[in-house]
C-alpha cells in the first residue's frame, strides 16, 4: 500500500481529486467506483470545478457506486442515488445512463444483487475505486463480521453505523436498517483503490486496519493485500499510526 499524507480534509480532498482526474484524463472511458458520505464530498466539489473549467471531461466515464439503502427510492433525499446526483453527477458532464447504483426499492435480494454484479461485470470491472472508511472499519457497507463476503449482498447495518449515519436524518429511527453493498471481491478486483480517511474519529479504524492483522472483523484491513492501494489520510486520522506506515 502507498500512504499519501495530507494536512487536513481540504488537502486530502484535493489529492484524491488529483488521482481521480488523472485517471479520467488518461482513460476517458474508465469505470470509477464511487462512494457517498462526508469523506468524498470535497473531492467531488474539486472535480466539479475542474470539469466546469474544461480540465476534466466525464462524457465517456462510467460509474458504479458502492452501496444504497434498502427501502429508499432513488429520489428520496437520503438515498445514495439522490446524494450522488445532488453532489456530483448533476454538476459534471457525465451521461446519466453511465451511472449505476444498487436499486434500494427492489426487495428481492437475490435478484438485485445478481443484477448489480452483472452491471459491474458488463462494464469490465472497476478501474479506480474510491473508498471512505467507517469508524468501525467498514468499507462500502461491508460491516465487521466473521467472513469476507464476495459479491453484492444485503447487509444489516450495525448500531455504530446507524448512529454515525443518523446525522443525515431528522430522526435516528428514520435511518434504514439495511443496505445493498458491493462485496469485497468486487472492491478487491478494482485495478486501483483510493481511500480517503480524515478526522480524529477515523484514527482508531485507520490504525487497526493498516497496522493490525487482516481480518473480516476489520473489513478495511483487506486493503493491505491489494496490489495498488493508496491511502490518503490527514494528520488527525494518522494520529495513532505515527511513523508505522
Ligand atoms: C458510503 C460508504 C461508507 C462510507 C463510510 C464513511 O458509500 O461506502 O463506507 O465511506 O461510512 O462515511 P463518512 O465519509 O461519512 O465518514
Amino acid at each position: 500500500m502507498r500512504l499519501i499524507r495530507a494536512k487536513d480534509y481540504q488537502d486530502a480532498s484535493r489529492k484524491v481529486a488529483n488521482i481521480i482526474s488523472a485517471q479520467v484524463i488518461l482513460t476517458p472511458d474508465c469505470v470509477l467506483g464511487l462512494a457517498t458520505g462526508s469523506s468524498p464530498l470535497g473531492a467531488y466539489s474539486q472535480l466539479i470545478q475542474w470539469c466546469k473549467k474544461g480540465d476534466v471531461d466525464f462524457s465517456k466515464t462510467k460509474t458504479v457506486n458502492l452501496d444504497e439503502y434498502v427501502g429508499l427510492s432513488p429520489v428520496h433525499e437520503q438515498s445514495y442515488s439522490y446524494f450522488m446526483h445532488h453532489n456530483f453527477f448533476d454538476h459534471i458532464n457525465i451521461e446519466p445512463r453511465n451511472t449505476h447504483l444498487p436499486n434500494g426499492l427492489v426487495l428481492d435480494e437475490e435478484k438485485e444483487c445478481s443484477r448489480y454484479d452483472q452491471v459491474i461485470r458488463d462494464l469490465g470491472g472497476v478501474d479506480l475505486q474510491l473508498l471512505g472508511i467507517g469508524e468501525n472499519g467498514h468499507i462500502g457497507f461491508n460491516e465487521p463480521t466473521n467472513e469476507f463476503v464476495t459479491g453484492t449482498h444485503k447487509v444489516d447495518l450495525t448500531p455504530s453505523t446507524i448512529a454515525a449515519n443518523s446525522r443525515f436524518f431528522a430522526d435516528k429511527n428514520m435511518v434504514p436498517r439495511q443496505a445493498y453493498t458491493m462485496g469485497m471481491l468486487d472492491i478487491m478486483r478494482a485495478k486501483r483503490v483510493v481511500m480517503i480517511a480524515t478526522g480524529a474519529n477515523k484514527a482508531q479504524a485507520v490504525y487497526d486496519a493498516f497496522c493490525g492483522p487482516v481480518t473480516p472483523q476489520m473489513p478495511a484491513s483487506i486493503m493491505q493485500l491489494h496490489p495498488d492501494f493508496i491511502l490518503v489520510a490527514d494528520e488527525a486520522a494518522l494520529a495513532l499510526v505515527g511513523d508505522k506506515l
